[in-house]
């Protein structure tokens, strides 16, 4: 009999040990998943995340069709993805991406597609969504619109010599037939939670 009570103590004190252990990892993930954003800091951040990104774009490519459109398409094709990854920082990620895209790894991230799909029905160059992610994270898509200068590479009527330029490297490429003030895509952005 008596020999029953210490073994239910320790019953007792293993389930208090792991309620309080599961307490404990409730609270670290509660720590570690940090304050959601709300919309205004989301958009803040973003912004001042892509400035730069936007700003060395299209700096590149004004410069690279300065050279000539082959220059530019491989400008477009090496810089663009190089200066995405070098403003992906402090666990901010970026990037561009679209439904008709020329590059395979500039597909719409999944979180991102229905604010994309939202966009696209009324295009507006700069106009955004903000998106809450999972761990307090948040995610912000913008538009991107066709402007004159992109038609060259992104019209309806590429000329034959960028056609083959842009066909020897993108071979599954959707991104042409564009007209001015189309939506060609999104600027999108995962930031992490506030602290
Ligand atoms: C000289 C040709 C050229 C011009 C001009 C050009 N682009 Fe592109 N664009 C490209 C190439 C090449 C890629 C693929 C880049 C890569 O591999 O990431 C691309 C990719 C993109 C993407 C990423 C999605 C995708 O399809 O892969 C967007 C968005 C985009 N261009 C928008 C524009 C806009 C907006 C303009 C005008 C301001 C423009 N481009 C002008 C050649 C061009």
């Amino acid at each position: 009999m008596t020999s029953d009570v210490p073994s239910m103590r320790a019953t007792r004190t293993s389930d208090d040990a792991r309620r309080l252990a599961l307490v404990g990892a409730l609270a670290l993930a509660a720590c570690s998943r940090g304050r959601p954003l709300t919309d205004a800091e989301a958009v803040a951040r973003a912004e001042s995340a892509l400035a730069p990104f936007k700003a060395e774009l299209a700096r590149t490519l004004a410069g690279a069709l300065a050279r000539g459109p082959d220059d530019a398409i491989d400008a477009c094709a090496t810089r663009a993805p190089e200066l995405a990854r070098a403003a992906s920082k402090d666990g901010v990620q970026l990037g561009r991406a679209s439904d008709r895209r020329r590059n395979p790894g500039n597909t719409v991230p999944s979180w991102a597609s229905s604010a994309v799909a939202d966009l696209a029905r009324a295009p507006r160059d700069g106009e955004h969504r903000v998106v809450p992610l999972p761990g307090g994270r948040a995610g912000y898509v913008e538009t991107i619109t066709v402007k004159a200068m992109c038609l060259t590479c992104h019209g309806e009527a590429v000329s034959a010599p960028i056609a083959a330029r842009i066909a020897a490297r993108y071979p599954d490429d959707a991104a042409t037939g564009f007209r001015e003030g189309d939506m060609r895509g999104v600027f999108w952005v995962e930031l992490p939670p506030g602290r």
